[in-house]
């Protein structure tokens, strides 16, 4: 099967062995599937975008900032696992391409505008993937963000329309950390590709990958 996953940038924050564990099993499921990953900035990102803000750069150089961060944190991966691309695809028909020959291939952001999840299900809808995976740093869509109301609620699903109506309360600046942005969620609903929300850890991707139920279902 063909799967794409967007992988937060948190990923990047821990030590090595975090990454090494996440590049073993990875390349173990890419021995059995195709496999697309997309890489977000985390931390990084966001410390440099702000102070780029400060520095007077404009959104959209903001946004180029993040991009070139998920593009350092896609090679750091590229590098710890066996299986993959080692170039960093820059656009979706590169990547494509690469996974002619390359089992795994891994990416950072394209284009300003938008984040990892919005480019991860572009990927999704254009390599006709059977599924986006997106390992997040919580464990599933809530109806209001956890850490400021401990009443919010998980789905166990939700339909694309559901999402992008809770998505879009929610303010578009560079940096700007929300469960999926509100591009990837009108993306998804277009494509019709089911989807799945879960906390970013590695025996979750393989939880979710051998059809174990965990997270919030798009569909
Ligand atoms: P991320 O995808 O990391 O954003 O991209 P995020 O919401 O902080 O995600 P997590 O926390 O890693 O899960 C970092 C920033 O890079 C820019 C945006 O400014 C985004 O907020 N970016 C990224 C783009 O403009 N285009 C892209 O395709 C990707």
């Amino acid at each position: 099967m063909k799967f794409v996953i967007s992988l937060g940038g948190s990923v990047f924050e821990g030590d090595v062995e975090k990454i090494k564990k996440f590049a073993k099993t990875l390349d173990d499921i890419s021995e059995i599937h195709q496999l697309f990953i997309v890489v977000g900035g985390g931390k990084m990102a966001r410390e440099i975008i702000d102070k780029a803000r400060k520095l007077g750069a404009s959104e959209t150089m903001c946004d180029y900032l993040g991009i070139a961060i998920t593009r350092i944190n896609a090679m750091l991966l590229a590098f710890a696992m066996r299986n993959s691309a080692k170039k960093i695809p820059k656009d979706f028909i590169e990547a494509e391409e690469l996974s002619r020959s390359h089992k795994a291939v891994i990416m950072g952001g394209t284009f300003p505008g938008h984040t990892t999840d919005a480019t991860a299900v572009l990927l999704a809808e254009f390599v006709k993937a059977d599924l986006f995976l997106n390992a997040t740093s919580i464990d599933g869509i809530y109806s209001e963000d956890p850490k400021k109301n401990p009443n919010a609620f998980k789905f166990e699903k939700i339909s694309p329309r559901e999402l992008i109506e809770l998505v879009a309360r929610e303010e578009a600046k560079a940096g700007v950390n929300v469960v999926m942005d509100v591009l990837a969620a009108k993306i998804l609903e277009r494509s019709k590709i089911k989807a799945i929300v879960f906390k970013g850890e590695p025996e979750n991707i393989r939880k979710v990958i051998d059809g174990e139920k965990i997270g919030t279902v798009i569909t």
